[in-house]
């Protein structure tokens, strides 16, 4: 459905994605994760015909976005990161005008239906301008599906959405990942893990990582992070951890508490009690904690290659974390 092979570009002398290459199968929702200036918008815009590649190939149904832009768009229906509406027109006036534009047979019936699945009917006479954001995102996402597309690129489809149109949304997305093959850009980490069949995480222009939200996660169990409170004079107590045989390094917790990480495949639990005991330390807590996908995110994003990490998987957070 979407092919992508060594995609490259450059503003300038500035490489903002550097030989991307991925596929997505048909019905399938994948996401697209990464940091600001990752790449995300630029790859989406190439795809949908925008602008073309410095290098390298992308498809769209089989269609080449350079060569054939004309069949790629009438395949994708986008949603920019911003949605370039017209404040004085309504929003059903608005969506005729974007079927039109289209060449759309029977655009008023199509615009009512895209009204309905985004459930905007009702605000249908109502103009634009005076629609709240969360409305707008939604007469975007309308505006992308009118003619029917195979392919759904979302750019950032939840950015600036109260909670509850956020699940909305989202809900939609799944809805229409039934039907389309959806690509969809987003900082919220469980936004990929509630929505997406696989996750591409990208930075600096390359995919640094490519698979399920649960395999990303559970590729990287087999070491685990504690956090642990202690009582006492916390000087030297890092000093004192780092030296356990099986600890591989030693954070910085929440109030007071430090965190630790273990050498995978190891459990130094018991040494550590030990260890901060012998030294007088009163051991009020030591508990396991679980690796989410924002950590493994933070942890491909960040400049060094770190050691992997894991997740117990105990208490999952179900937090929007915004990695911006
Ligand atoms: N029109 C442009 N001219 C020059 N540089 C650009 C242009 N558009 C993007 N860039 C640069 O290319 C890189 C990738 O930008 P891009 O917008 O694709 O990132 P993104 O992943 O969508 O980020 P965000 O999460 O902030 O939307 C950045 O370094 C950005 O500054
Ligand atoms: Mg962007």
């Amino acid at each position: 459905m979407i092919r992508v092979e060594g995609l490259t570009k450059d503003y300038g002398s500035r490489r903002a994605i550097d030989d991307l290459t991925f596929h997505t199968e048909p019905g399938e929702i994948v996401g697209f994760l990464g940091p600001n200036g990752a790449g995300k918008t630029t790859t989406m815009r190439i795809l949908c015909g925008f602008m073309p590649p410095t290098a390298g190939k992308a498809e769209i149904a089989g269609f080449d976005v350079v060569e054939q832009s004309l069949e790629v768009r009438r395949r994708v229906g986008y949603m920019p990161e911003t949605v370039p509406l017209y404040p004085d027109m309504t929003v059903f006036d608005y969506l005729k005008f974007m079927a039109d534009l289209r060449h759309l047979a029977n655009a008023e019936e199509r615009v009512d239906e895209v009204l309905e699945k985004v459930s905007m009917l009702e605000r249908a006479d109502g103009y634009v301008g005076n629609l709240s954001k969360g409305m707008r995102q939604r007469v975007g996402l309308a505006q992308a599906l009118l003619h029917e597309p195979e392919v759904l690129i979302l750019d950032e489809p939840t950015i600036g959405l109260d909670p509850v149109q956020i699940i909305e949304v989202r809900n939609l997305i799944r809805d229409l990942g039934r039907e389309h093959t959806v690509l969809l850009s987003t900082h919220i980490l469980s936004e990929a893990q509630q929505v997406c069949n696989r996750v591409l995480i990208i930075n600096k222009g390359k995919i640094v990582a490519e698979d399920t939200p649960e395999r990303l996660q559970a590729r990287l169990t087999g070491s685990l992070r504690i956090a642990l409170k202690v009582g006492g004079e916390p000087e030297g107590l890092e000093t004192l951890l780092a030296g356990v045989p099986g600890v591989a390094r030693v954070l910085p917790g929440v109030e007071g508490s430090l965190e630790f990480e273990t050498i995978p495949g190891q459990d130094p639990r018991p040494q550590v009690a030990r260890v901060l005991i012998g030294a007088s330390y009163d051991l009020l807590e030591m508990r396991p904690i679980s690796l989410s996908l924002e950590d493994i995110f933070l942890q491909l994003t960040r400049d060094e290659p770190a050691p992997p990490e894991t997740s117990d998987a105990e208490d999952e957070s179900e937090e929007d974390v915004e990695v911006a």
